[in-house]
């Protein structure tokens, strides 16, 4: 093959190729392109670059080289964008089933938990309370001492309570809040009576962990403060709240009980959402469920908060949310809020 037929031949197989790849069809006619060109043995293009051996003139070999080096590479380049058009028209057509259902993507969700604190917020939010948010971090003055809870209190032991630090390099401990009973000097200190007021947040005890204990969990705390608030008013507030929540007429139970920061304090009681207060599983045979502690709120507790003696009366209650959402999902143990199993999250 003389030189100028090589440039020639060059010429042609550029014109032909352009031919031959307007009218592929599919990935078979660029296999067969490809098949035309490059074969090993009798590629046209491969028969080309093999005659490039026999070219002697040294500046002649370079130049035909170069040029049958760049008709190669356009074409292989040409090849390779036809094979991904191509190959992925007929991935598609072939997998694209019209009668398979869509894929529904999976959406996130609000948290149980989250969900009964929002409830519980609307719920005293249209009674006329408003929400507080509190400290985690909290300081034993706010937690324990300006509650009444001496030092002696088995809440402030070690094994109960999760210290932190000195507070303010002071004599003072800051704890991680044991209970949003935390926020009642703190918002008291802040506002005067009349109060109605909520505080939904996150709690913490240093307590082993079963079926119905956990070391962080939720609380709302609630007080009411004016002039003349009874525990009449208390019990209705409560049970409106519990029906509501509970999605039915719920009786509320008052049973004497002891936190030092009311007086007289309860332990209120909710008749049983199960079995309608016959008697079950839930409320072991008792018709009755705990719920939360509640009472009058104790004199000291006004006098940390700076209100003059006497002038007040008020009420407070601290609902745990864990039980609560437990009660009304029917979830029997409480570390499943925390272990973040989607197939037991999705259910809500
Ligand atoms: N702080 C209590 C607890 O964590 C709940 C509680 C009881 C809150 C009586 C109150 C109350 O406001 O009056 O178990």
């Amino acid at each position: 093959m003389s030189n100028q037929d090589m440039d020639t031949q060059l010429a042609s197989i550029q014109e032909e190729f352009k031919v031959k790849s307007s009218e592929v069809k599919s990935i078979t006619d660029v296999d067969a392109i490809n098949d035309y060109f490059f074969n090993r043995k009798k590629g046209k293009l491969t028969n080309v670059l093999r005659g490039l051996k026999s070219i002697k003139d040294p500046a002649e070999k370079k130049n035909l080289g170069k040029l049958a080096n760049e008709t190669k590479i356009e074409i292989l380049a040409k090849l390779d964008k036809l094979a991904l058009e191509y190959k992925s028209t007929t991935a598609k057509m072939s997998n694209f089933d019209v009668t398979l259902p869509g894929k529904t993507p999976s959406l996130g969700r609000i948290h149980p938990l989250r969900q009964v604190q929002e409830e519980l917020v609307d719920i005293f939010y249209s009674m006329g309370f408003s929400v507080h948010e509190g400290n985690e971090l909290e300081n034993e003055l706010y937690c324990f001492e300006y509650l009444n809870i001496p030092a002696t209190h088995p809440a402030r032991d070690l094994q109960d309570t999760f210290y932190v630090k000195k507070y303010q390099n002071s004599d003072i401990e800051e704890v991680l809040r044991t209970h949003t009973s935390n926020m009642q000097v703190r918002i008291m200190e802040q506002q005067k009576p009349p109060l109605r007021i909520v505080v939904p947040g996150r709690v913490f005890r240093n307590e082993a962990i079963d079926a119905s204990h956990e070391h962080t969990f939720y609380q709302m705390e609630g007080f009411v403060v004016d002039e003349d608030v009874s525990i009449s008013n208390l019990t209705y507030v409560l049970k409106e709240a519990m029906s509501k929540i509970l999605q039915q007429s719920v009786q509320i139970r008052l049973r004497p009980g002891y936190f030092p920061y009311v007086e007289p304090g309860f332990e209120a009681d909710c008749s049983c959402v199960n079995c309608d207060g016959k008697g079950c599983k839930t409320c072991k045979y008792t018709g009755w469920v705990e719920m939360l502690g509640c009472g009058m709120i104790h004199p000291k507790v006004f006098e940390s908060a700076g209100y003059e003696a006497g002038k007040y009366t008020g009420f407070a209650f601290g609902i745990g949310i864990n039980r609560l959402a437990m009660l009304k999902y029917g979830i029997p143990d409480i570390r499943e809020f925390m272990k973040g199993d989607l197939r037991f999250l999705d259910q809500f």
